[in-house]
């Protein structure tokens, strides 16, 4: 007698789970894709293409999200089936499956990406790309310091397939000559003008290209009220860079380099809801090396330590790591007369 009931239900629940999917897909397309803050000719230059690719991007995504999310669910329900005897159990999967896909999408995540052309660019850039892949709701920033977008870093992005803008941001002159360069810091600032033209909720995130990252930290950061933070791994001699907890609140820093910093933390330990950012006009980065991440919550002020929102059990956990990857040396040039009309040819146009 359950059977047909079960049978019935499963249908439901494969309506309910197409619905959600194109939920989700409308959310990542709602995203606004076109860049209304550009302020100068090479970047309205290369937006005007790089809108071109994100509407294809975004085509393809909704496309390739409704799927993802209809093969994970079958392929869960199949699971679940196969392990339970009970058709009651069956019963209940299905209903829990029906239950979690009628919630609404979370609050989205910026993620802001500064990265620039080196021999580590596009393997670094692949392993982000495909941890953010796991997340949800995300739009990536991918900023690089260059006069135009790298196209073999546009190509992977397009493979990778998470909603993405490409953009540039070169370091001014006056910087690029210092021994101790302000990296990233240009990149970074595009990112918060282009959040600040097109964002009005959800939460901000700079993630470096060379840390490794528990997807746990994003589905933890995206209900950000004001600033949260967490422990980053991998940092300094102390191996770890974190808030001190106290009875749920910051009582100090943990980090093997103060330099008289307010907030001696890594750019990667702490996140920043979009309207939080929108109510502070004049927040940005300084480009003074070792000082970003202070400067820039400093710019955010007034901000108590107690309202910093503790993420990863009460900074208890690392989620994140600043990996870094062994710096490499250029390629050497490929000798053409050797290896002309070979697959070399190929590879030397991905070489750094
Ligand atoms: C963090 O600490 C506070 C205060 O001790 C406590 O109320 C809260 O439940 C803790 N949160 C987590 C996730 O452990």
């Amino acid at each position: 007698m359950s059977i047909p009931r079960i049978a019935s239900l499963q249908q439901q629940s494969i309506s309910e789970v197409l619905t959600t999917s194109t939920t989700i897909a409308t959310t990542s397309t709602n995203l606004p894709p076109i860049d209304k803050s550009a302020n100068n000719n090479k970047t309205t230059q290369s937006s005007a293409n790089i809108k071109k690719l994100l509407i294809s991007n975004q085509i393809l995504s909704k496309n390739n999200l409704t799927k993802q999310s209809l093969t994970t669910k079958y392929s869960q329900e199949a699971s679940m089936s196969a392990q339970q005897n009970s058709p009651l159990d069956i019963n209940q999967n299905t209903v829990n499956s029906f239950t979690s896909s009628i919630n609404p999408p979370p609050p989205p995540l910026y993620i802001i990406t500064p990265t620039y052309r080196r021999p580590e660019q596009l393997a670094e850039l692949t392993r982000l790309g495909y941890t953010l892949k796991h997340v949800v709701n995300l739009y990536w920033l991918v900023i690089e310091d260059a006069e135009e977008p790298t196209p073999q870093v546009t190509k992977l992005l397009q493979k990778i397939n998470v909603p993405f803008s490409h953009l540039v941001a070169q370091m001014p002159a006056k910087y690029r000559k210092n021994k101790v360069k302000p990296r990233g810091v240009s990149n970074r600032n595009r990112g918060l003008e282009w959040i600040r033209a097109n964002a009005s909720d959800g939460v901000l995130y700079f993630a470096d290209d060379d840390n490794t990252y528990d997807v746990e930290i994003f589905d933890e950061m995206r209900y950000t009220k004001k600033v949260s933070m967490w422990p980053v791994g991998l940092i300094t001699k102390f191996g770890v860079s974190s808030p001190i907890v106290k009875n749920g609140t910051v009582v100090g820093f943990y980090d093997g380099w103060i330099g008289g910093r307010k907030y001696p933390v890594d750019m990667a330990s702490f996140s920043v809801s979009v309207r939080f950012l929108l109510s502070r006009p004049n927040a940005s980065m300084p480009y003074k090396p070792g000082y970003e991440e202070d400067g820039f919550l400093k710019s955010l002020s007034p901000l108590k330590l107690t309202e910093i929102e503790l993420l990863a059990s009460n900074c208890t956990e690392i989620l994140v790591w600043h990996t870094q990857s062994k710096k490499n040396p250029n390629a050497m040039s490929l000798d053409m007369g050797k290896y002309n009309n070979t697959n070399l040819v190929h590879l030397r146009n991905i070489l750094v």
